[in-house]
């Protein structure tokens, strides 16, 4: 039986509808390739006045992998490293891409899936002297890959580290839109682009068909950035198609409105298992949530819904990963804590 809902990701639908129409309305209008039509440059204005940085220069992708190579490849010389969270993106998911540039990635043991100050200045002192490699940027998303989020004090902790010891912040923001929509937020996307060098906004995991927003706050990093998309292959002659994308979700406020869809939806989730007496490995904040279960509760549960078993626990218990979307429909949350009701009652 094909599964009733899908809770593996953030992008297993496609496209927000205004996404979409936004696409169409626009798709006989002529412009110019390569991002320079009008479509990215009212984007990149939108984008600009969010983050209240009328200096940063912005840059649109294709893709999360994409914004983590290219920015962090045109941030290090030859000699230089990115200290990442052993649970960061960069380090498990992305096939090796920053290695395959030739820079090394110092890992650090995260704290709930984030880095702090202490463990990156452990780093720093590691690595002192000429004959080790010297940490240059050090990555963090938010929210993180266990969708626990940085609280301000936490990153003004880690700005205030990288400008003792001359290291640049890049903070990866594929679901940079569920951190700021979380229910404990103290931040803003402008706090943000304040304490940050550089920064991604995603789209492709909230309502976006695909693209992120590269944000080049720090002046020194702004120079022949395009060469660097150019010669990854990120520089699209159609760039028009994310300028578009960008253009609709920041024109109101549909981005934030699609993070809050998925993370209220991840909420009643939460909620539901709570009330069905199981734990979590962090407390949920955004739309992905990581709870506990039997074994053999997650057997019965994914023969209706498709969702990742993340790691065991003990002999009999694994954490599972539960991600929601900007379109997840109450009806498959419901459906998903009715059933978990009824195996718990076994
Ligand atoms: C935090 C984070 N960064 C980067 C990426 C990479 O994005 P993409 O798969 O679009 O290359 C992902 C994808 O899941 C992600 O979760």
């Amino acid at each position: 039986m094909p599964h009733e809902y899908l809770f593996f990701d953030d992008y297993s639908e496609g496209a927000h509808p205004r996404i979409l129409e936004a696409l169409a309305t626009t798709n006989v209008q002529q412009e110019r390739g390569y991002g320079t039509d009008s479509f990215t440059q009212e984007a990149e204005r939108l984008v600009k006045e969010k983050i209240n940085k009328p200096q940063a220069h912005v840059h649109f992708v294709p893709g999360g992998t994409h914004a983590n190579l290219i920015c962090l490849a045109s941030m290090l010389q030859p000699f230089q490293s990115v200290i990442a969270a052993e649970t960061g993106h960069i380090n498990h998911h992305e096939a090796g891409a920053i290695e395959a540039t030739g820079h090394k990635i110092n890992l650090v043991s995260p704290t709930a899936g984030k880095l702090t100050a202490e463990s990156v200045e452990k780093v720093v002192m590691e690595h002192a002297g000429e004959h080790a490699v010297q940490p240059r940027v050090v990555y963090i998303s938010q929210a993180t890959e266990l969708g626990t989020v940085y609280r301000k004090n936490e990153l003004e902790d880690l700005r205030h580290l990288c400008n003792q010891h001359n290291l640049l912040l890049y903070l990866d923001g594929a679901r940079i839109g569920n951190a700021l929509a979380a229910k404990r937020a103290d931040l803003h996307m402008s706090d943000i682009a304040d304490l940050c060098d550089a920064m991604y906004i995603g789209g492709t995991k909230n309502g976006a068909l695909c693209g992120e927003a590269i944000i080049l706050v720090n002046q020194d990093l702004q120079e022949n950035f395009r060469s660097h998309l150019k010669q990854r292959g990120a520089l699209l002659a159609k760039g028009r198609a994310l300028g578009v994308q960008f253009m609709e979700l920041f024109k109101d406020d549909l981005y934030m409105q699609n993070a809050m869809h998925a993370n209220t939806a991840a909420q009643k989730l939460a909620d539901g298992i709570h009330a069905c007496g199981y734990t979590f490995v962090h407390e949920p904040e955004t739309n992905q949530i990581f709870p506990i279960f039997p074994n053999t509760v997650i057997e019965s549960l994914q023969q209706r819904f498709g969702f990742y078993t993340w790691a065991s626990v003990d002999d009999t218990h694994s954490s599972v990963r539960l991600v929601t979307s900007w379109a997840t429909p109450d009806r498959a949350t419901e459906a998903f804590i009715e059933r978990l009701n009824e195996l718990s009652k076994k």
